[in-house]
C-alpha cells in the first residue's frame, strides 16, 4: 500500500473515492463539511434520510454525488466526538479501508486525519492513520495457494495544505517505517515453526542488516559453549535445530553513546520439554518467539526512522523440545553468570535463556537492557490480552517505558518486583530454583531475571498476552514494537 499527499482541499482533488468522517449526531468534520458544502449538502441530505452511519465503523458509500472532483463518496461514522481518540480514529480507518477494498477501489483520498484530538496534532493522527490502513490490509497468505481477495485498495492520498506538506510527508514516511517493523514482527509471530526456526531467524537478522546496514553477528553453539552459556544450552539440547545467538546491532547515535539493548525470548516452539504441555491450542507455542520477533521488528523500524539511538537487539533463539537427551526435572544447571539452576519445570525455559543472553548484554555497557518475552501464563491471567506486563527496579526506566506506551497506544501496566517474592525461587540444591509456584507467577518469573540484571538499568515486558490473538481472528499483533519504538524515537530526542 502506498502514501502520498497532494495540495489541495478535499472537494476539488480528483479521486475514485474521497473518504471523510462523521461523528455521532450528524455533525460533520470540517472535510465532511467542505464537501457537503459543495455538493449542495448531499451529506446533510442523507443525515435527514437518516443514513449516515451513527456508530464509529459504519460506513455509507454514496455515488453520484455532483459538485465534486471525486467520483464517489465514503462516510464512516467516528462515534461521538468527545470521546473520540487515537484508537477510534484507527478502527475507523480500518472499515474505511475494509469498505474501499470491498467496493474495488484502487485508491482514494483520505481526510479522516482532520480530526481534532487532545493530545495530538495532525501529524501524529496521521501517522495513526498510516499505521491503522496498513494494520486493515496485513495478510499472513504467502503459504496460501489461493489469496483472499479482499485488498485492492493499492493508494491513500492525503490532501493537504502547501505549508504542511512536508510535515505530513514526514509523518507518512514515520508511520511506513513502524508499519514496516510490525509487519516484520508479525509476519514472523505466524509463520509456522517448522519453518520460523532459530536459523530463520539469525538469516532473516542477517537480511536486515544487509538491507539497512546494521552489524550482524550469529553466535554458533560451540561459541556459547565457549561463553558457558550452560542455562541457554540445556533448554536446547534436545533439539535437533541448532540454537542461535543472534546480536543486531543499529549504530544511529555518537560512537560514545552507550546503547539501548533489547533481549527478545526466541523459543521457536514451546512444547513444554519433559515438562510436556498439554494439547490444547499447542500450535500457538509457535508465538514463543514474538519477543524476538519484536526485537528484529523494531531494529528495522529504528533503522528505518534513522533514529540518532545506538541500540543492541539480542536474540537466544532455540527450540524447547522432549527427548532422550532432553534436560530433566532435577537437573541442575550453570549460567554464564556463574549462578547456578535447579530445572524444576523444563517448561520454564524462557527464563533460561533469557539469563544468560542478560549475562552476555554486560559487555555492551548499556544505558538500559529492556527484555521483551511471552514468558509466563501467569502474566495473561493478571492483565488478560489488553496490558503488556511492565516489570523494573528502575523507576525512571518504568516511567519511560509507561510514557511510550501511552504515546505510541500500544498498552503496558506496572507490576511488581520485591523482593519478598524472592523466596519463592529458593532451592535446596542449587543457586535458585526456574519456577515460584503458583502464586504470582509472572512476578517471581521477574524476579528470576533480575538476579541477571544487577550491573545496568533493567526492565522486562512480558508479552504472553498481548503478542498473538487466539480464535478465529488469529495472529501476531506485532505488539510491543510501537511501545518500544517510541521509548526510542523519545531517547533519540
Ligand atoms: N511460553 C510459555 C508462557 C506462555 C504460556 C505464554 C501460555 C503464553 C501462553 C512459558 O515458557 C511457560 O511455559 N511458562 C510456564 C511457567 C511455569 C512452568 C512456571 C507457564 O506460564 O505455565
Ligand atoms: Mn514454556
Ligand atoms: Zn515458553
Amino acid at each position: 500500500m502506498e502514501f502520498s499527499t497532494k495540495a489541495g482541499t478535499p472537494d476539488r482533488i480528483k479521486s475514485g473515492c474521497v473518504v471523510v468522517g462523521v461523528y455521532a449526531d450528524r455533525k460533520l468534520t470540517p472535510a465532511a463539511s467542505l464537501v457537503d458544502v459543495a455538493s449542495n449538502g448531499a451529506i446533510a441530505a442523507a443525515g435527514r434520510r437518516g443514513d449516515l452511519p451513527s456508530k464509529r465503523g459504519g460506513v455509507l458509500m454514496m455515488s453520484g454525488v455532483t459538485g465534486i472532483a471525486a467520483e464517489r463518496v465514503l462516510i464512516v461514522g467516528l462515534g461521538k466526538q468527545e470521546e473520540l481518540k487515537a484508537k477510534g480514529v484507527a478502527e475507523a480507518v480500518r472499515a474505511a479501508v475494509k469498505a474501499l477494498g470491498a467496493s474495488g477501489a484502487s485508491s482514494a483520498l483520505f481526510t479522516l486525519a482532520d480530526v481534532s484530538l487532545p493530545d495530538l496534532s495532525t501529524v501524529d493522527v496521521v501517522r495513526v492513520v498510516v499505521l491503522a490502513a496498513r494494520e486493515a490490509v496485513f495478510r499472513s497468505d504467502e503459504l496460501k495457494s489461493q489469496k483472499d481477495e479482499d485488498g485492492t485498495l493499492a493508494r491513500i492520498v492525503f490532501p493537504v495544505e502547501k505549508a504542511q506538506a512536508s510535515s505530513i510527508a514526514g509523518a507518512i514516511a514515520s508511520g511506513v517505517a513502524l508499519a514496516n517493523g510490525c509487519d516484520l514482527t508479525k509476519r514472523l509471530g505466524n509463520l509456522p515453526p517448522n519453518i520460523c526456526t532459530p536459523s530463520y531467524l539469525a538469516s532473516t537478522a542477517k537480511q536486515i542488516a544487509k538491507e539497512w546496514d546494521l552489524k550482524v553477528e550469529v553466535l554458533e553453539r560451540k561459541q556459547m559453549e565457549q561463553l558457558r552459556m550452560g542455562s541457554f544450552l540445556a533448554v536446547s539440547q534436545s533439539s535437533a535445530e541448532p540454537p542461535k545467538l543472534i546480536v543486531l546491532s543499529y549504530s544511529g547515535g555518537k560512537a560514545k553513546d552507550a546503547p539501548v539493548v533489547l533481549v527478545g525470548k526466541g523459543i521457536t516452539f514451546d512444547t513444554g520439554g519433559i515438562s510436556l504441555k498439554p494439547g490444547d491450542a499447542m500450535d500457538e507455542m509457535k508465538y514463543d518467539m514474538c519477543g524476538a520477533g519484536s526485537v528484529l521488528g523494531t531494529l528495522r523500524a529504528v533503522a528505518e526512522l534513522g533514529l540518532k539511538i545506538n541500540v543492541v537487539g539480542i536474540v537466544p533463539t532455540c527450540e524447547n523440545m522432549p527427548g532422550g537427551d532432553a534436560t530433566r526435572p532435577g537437573d541442575i544447571v550453570t549460567s554464564m553468570s556463574g549462578q547456578t539452576i535447579e530445572v524444576l519445570n523444563t517448561d520454564a525455559e524462557g527464563r533460561l535463556i533469557l539469563c544468560d543472553a542478560l549475562t552476555y548484554a554486560e559487555r555492551f555497557k548499556p544505558a538500559a537492557v529492556i527484555d521483551i518475552a511471552t514468558l509466563t501464563g501467569a502474566c495473561v491471567i493478571a492483565l488478560g490480552h489488553v496490558n503488556s506486563g511492565l516489570f523494573s527496579t528502575d523507576d525512571e526506566l518504568a516511567g519511560e517505558l509507561l510514557a511510550a506506551s501511552k504515546t505510541s497506544g500500544d498498552a503496558a501496566w506496572r507490576m511488581p518486583v520485591e523482593d519478598d517474592y524472592q523466596e519463592q525461587l529458593k532451592s535446596n540444591f542449587a543457586d535458585m530454583a526456574n519456577i515460584g509456584g503458583r502464586p504470582g507467577g509472572s512476578i517471581t518469573a521477574a524476579c528470576f531475571l533480575s538476579r541477571y540484571t544487577k550491573n545496568y538499568r533493567w526492565a522486562h515486558l512480558d508479552i504472553a498476552g498481548t503478542a498473538w490473538k487466539s480464535g478465529v481472528a488469529k495472529g501476531a499483533t506485532g505488539r510491543p514494537v510501537p511501545l518500544l519504538t517510541a521509548f526510542l524515537e523519545a531517547r533519540a530526542q
